[in-house]
């Protein structure tokens, strides 16, 4: 089963894009089949307007990205919090995927994730996310991986490794791992 990944950031030493990382190693023993998307390919997206799309298309960049999640069976998408909601790139990105197909992410399971060195652990932006996703079919979980007051991948993994957070994180892995089950059990029966 292919799981289509990103995050949202292409700075040197993101934390949203080791929060990824620390998840990915979590379901590596599931067997999942990766593809995950270079968040390059949203930066080198234009900026979406109706006279654009008019005059020039979709780029080729959002077709492409259109295609692989249409491929993938779920999707985990780990943002970080830019001015309480997502980086513009990622939303310019969802706008035009949207324009492509309103139903580019449905059915699929989605996990979503976030983190920052703030106390606030990228929540805001994680919660606009969603309902945008959810908007092009995306089956969100109510559980999200929240990464508050982390500095590094280290301080990431030592948080998965603590009891305390483990509790919402396996909620959240938990759920994912259903709801692919789900969908995979609904596949085979046709
Ligand atoms: C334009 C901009 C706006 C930001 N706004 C917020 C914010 O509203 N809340 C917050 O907690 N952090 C905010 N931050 C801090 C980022 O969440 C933080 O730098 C985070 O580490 C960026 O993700 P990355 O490490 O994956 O690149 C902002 C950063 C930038 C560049």
């Amino acid at each position: 089963m292919k799981i289509i990944a990103l995050a949202a950031s292409t700075r040197d030493g993101s934390l949203n894009a080791a929060l990824l990382d620390v998840i990915l190693s979590e379901l590596e023993p599931d067997g999942l089949e990766l593809d995950r998307v270079d968040f390059r390919l949203f930066e080198e997206t234009p900026h979406y307007s109706a006279r654009r799309e008019a005059e020039d298309g979709f780029p080729a960049s959002m077709t492409e990205l259109a295609g692989r999640i249409g491929e993938a069976a779920a999707m985990i998408l780990v943002t970080p919090e830019y001015n309480h909601g997502i980086p513009g790139t990622f939303k310019n990105g969802i706008d035009w995927l949207s324009r492509i197909s309103t139903t580019v992410m449905a059915p699929k399971p989605t996990l979503i994730g976030g983190a920052s060195a703030a106390p606030y652990g990228a929540w805001r932006g994680m919660k606009s996310l969603r309902p945008a996703v959810e908007l092009l079919g995306a089956h969100t979980l109510p559980y999200m991986i929240s990464m508050s007051g982390v500095r590094s991948k280290a301080e990431i993994e030592a948080r998965f490794a603590d009891p305390m957070a483990r509790v919402k994180i396996d909620a959240a892995l938990g759920g994912f791992r259903r709801m692919l089950a789900a969908n995979e059990a609904l596949a085979a029966r046709g």
